[in-house]
């Protein structure tokens, strides 16, 4: 059995290979283990799994194993996290083996604490060559539930499926991993620890975004309409990373009231909460947002503060109409693109709302597959400013993850900049209003998506290789109900920077309306298969547009189910997510 690595285990004895500079490096023997590929969103599996033997090293160590040493030797590496449990520990690994593999300096986020996109914003301010997230996203935390580990490199992105698939290689074969014996660092405390060559300094989570977020936005119109009085304002941290920045950014910089923010301390368990901002998870901000006398403005972001839900009063904002919205006000409203944008963006299975307006707006446009690293060569080409997904991410090139935050702050603008003329008493322009007058203007995409959490892996695929053998089947004008066929694909995408091909990316059957359906499994899950229906319909006529979603939706949602025939293969009668 080999020696495990914990916390305290670099006082146990192994041979010694180096000593550069005052720091003793030992060497671990390890074996490989197996399934550690990572998903859309890095390496995610239950605690329990990455506390065993040298789960999380052998991780750690293959990435090094990947990266070409000048990408690392004496580098700057950023390390943060949304708090989890499991994090603390984790951190004091991952220092450990990046000083033994010779990174000169990590910057760790106070107590590890640092959201995704800070991650990538600090990355990019500090010219670092990357950065480890240690965070599971939306997925429950505690010591019985989900942890996750990701790599971003130099410009601030998650590392990209050719660096991925390395890693992966490499956990196969994996044999020894490379430690510094050092202490563990006191995380609670900020400042600067030097051992030797290394240094770890530990930094305040919020500062660097915070003044990307300064440059980004303008804060004076921001805190116009955050100090009306006749405008309520309420944002749900739900008890997840973006706690630690509600306060400094909505309270201390732009004042708005303590009492505006819930759930706003970080906890290791997110409060025995699943952080996942949608309508299904936050229940109490959208209770509070559809009750008598409700906000005018409520918003939610997820565990690692990358997602992010808007509600107006009695209203949600879909997020793939969010990306289409502040896509069309952004020049208006948020300095960062006084220039307008560059290009728009959204992953396959969202809407189509973006792309009317990328198309009035007369700007490029790309369609990539579910995963916020496919955005990540566009944007470094100067493609691509502003992007989302209907996964409840919106962002820009501001940084390369998606943002929480930012969305937020992006409404809070278009609102601000609406209203900016309004006298007191005079009636505000609603999020509602905003909504109804970019439909009216675009025509409204409807859009759902239902999820089937944890059915049986084999019941999954065997009905993805029915829809793939219906798809092979497939011809146009084909009549599905009383919709036509346009054409069915399992959906490739090349990116057209550097030319990469990601293949079955989803299964869509596309009609000539406009309509379509799409089916998808689950990159992100950590136990079982998620099955991911997502059903879109295109209305340009206004006296439809106020139609709840899944009213206007649902013969496309039967025929969803008819032609994939997902309660035979699963048994299931109802999705147990609907957003
Ligand atoms: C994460 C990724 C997103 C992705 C979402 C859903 O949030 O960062 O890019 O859209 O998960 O992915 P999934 O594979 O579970 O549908
Ligand atoms: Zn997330």
């Amino acid at each position: 059995r080999n020696p495990r690595i914990g916390i305290k285990a670099c006082s146990s004895p192994s041979t010694a290979i180096a000593e550069p500079e005052g720091l003793k490096i030992t060497s671990i023997p390890t074996t490989p283990v197996e399934g550690q590929k990572t998903g859309t969103s890095g390496l995610r599996k239950k605690v329990k799994v990455f506390r065993e033997g040298n789960y999380l090293a052998n991780w750690i160590q293959a990435v090094f194993n990947s990266l070409s040493p000048e990408d690392y030797k004496n580098g700057v590496l950023v390390l943060g996290g949304d708090g989890r449990y499991f994090n603390r520990g984790a951190a004091q690994i991952i220092i450990k083996i990046a000083a033994g593999n010779g990174v000169g300096k990590v910057l760790v986020g106070r107590d590890g604490i640092m959201s995704t996109p800070a991650v990538s914003a600090v990355i990019r301010k500090q010219k670092a060559n990357g950065g480890f997230i240690m965070s599971a996203s939306h997925n429950p935390g505690g010591p019985e539930y989900d942890w996750g580990i990701k790599f971003n490199y130099s410009s601030g992105q998650p590392a990209p499926e050719s660096i991925t698939d390395k890693i992966y290689g490499n956990t196969l074969s994996v044999s020894e991993i490379k430690l510094a014996d050092i202490p563990d660092i006191d995380l609670a405390c900020l400042g600067t620890a030097k051992f030797g060559s290394f240094t770890v300094d530990v930094i305040d989570p919020v500062s660097d975004y915070l003044e990307l977020m300064e440059n980004v936005f303008d804060f004076q119109l921001l805190k116009d309409l955050i100090s009306r009085p006749d405008f309520r304002f309420i944002f749900d941290a739900m008890h997840a990373v973006t706690g630690a920045y509600a306060k400094p950014i909505f309270v201390d910089r732009l004042g708005a009231s303590p009492d505006c923010i819930s759930n706003g301390i970080p906890l290791e368990d997110f409060g025995h909460g699943h952080p996942d901002p949608n309508l299904t998870y936050a229940k109490d901000l959208v209770g509070k947002m559809y009750a008598e006398n409700a906000p005018d403005f409520g918003a939610a972001s997820d565990g690692d503060g990358d997602r992010n839900m808007i509600l107006g009063r009695g209203f949600f904002i879909t997020p793939s109409d969010s990306v289409a919205i502040i896509a069309a006000n952004a020049q208006a409203a948020i300095p960062y693109f006084k220039n307008g944008p560059k290009g728009l963006a959204r992953s396959m299975p969202t809407s189509g709302a973006l792309d009317l307006v990328a198309a009035k707006l007369k700007l490029p446009f790309f369609e990539v597959p579910t995963g916020w690293k496919f955005f990540g060569n566009l944007m470094d080409a100067g493609k691509l400013s502003i992007c989302g997904e209907e996964s409840f991410g919106t962002g820009s090139d501001h940084v390369r993850e998606k943002d929480g935050i930012w969305a937020v702050l992006a409404w809070l603008s278009i609102l601000g900049y609406r209203n900016k003329d309004k006298k007191m008493g005079e009636q505000l322009i609603s999020v509602e209003d905003i909504a109804m007058e970019h439909w009216a203007t675009y025509g409204r995409n409807f859009f759902s998506r239902y999820d089937y959490e944890e059915c049986e892996s084999g019941a999954a695929n065997q009905m993805v290789e029915h829809l793939r053998d219906l798809i092979s089947k497939s011809k146009p004008d084909q009549k599905y109900g009383n919709y036509t066929l346009q054409f069915a694909d399992d959906f490739s995408y090349t990116d057209p920077v550097d030319g990469s091909v990601a293949s079955k990316q989803g299964l869509r059957f596309v009609f000539t309306d406009g309509s379509r359906i799409i089916f998808r499994l689950s990159g992100t899950g950590s136990a079982g298969a998620t099955i991911r229906v997502y059903i879109e319909q295109f209305e340009p006529d206004v006296s439809k547009h106020k139609m709840d979603a899944q009213t206007a939706l649902k013969p496309l949602i039967e025929l969803a189910l008819t032609i994939s025939k997902l309660k035979e293969f699963t048994g299931r009668e109802k999705p147990t997510v609907i957003t």
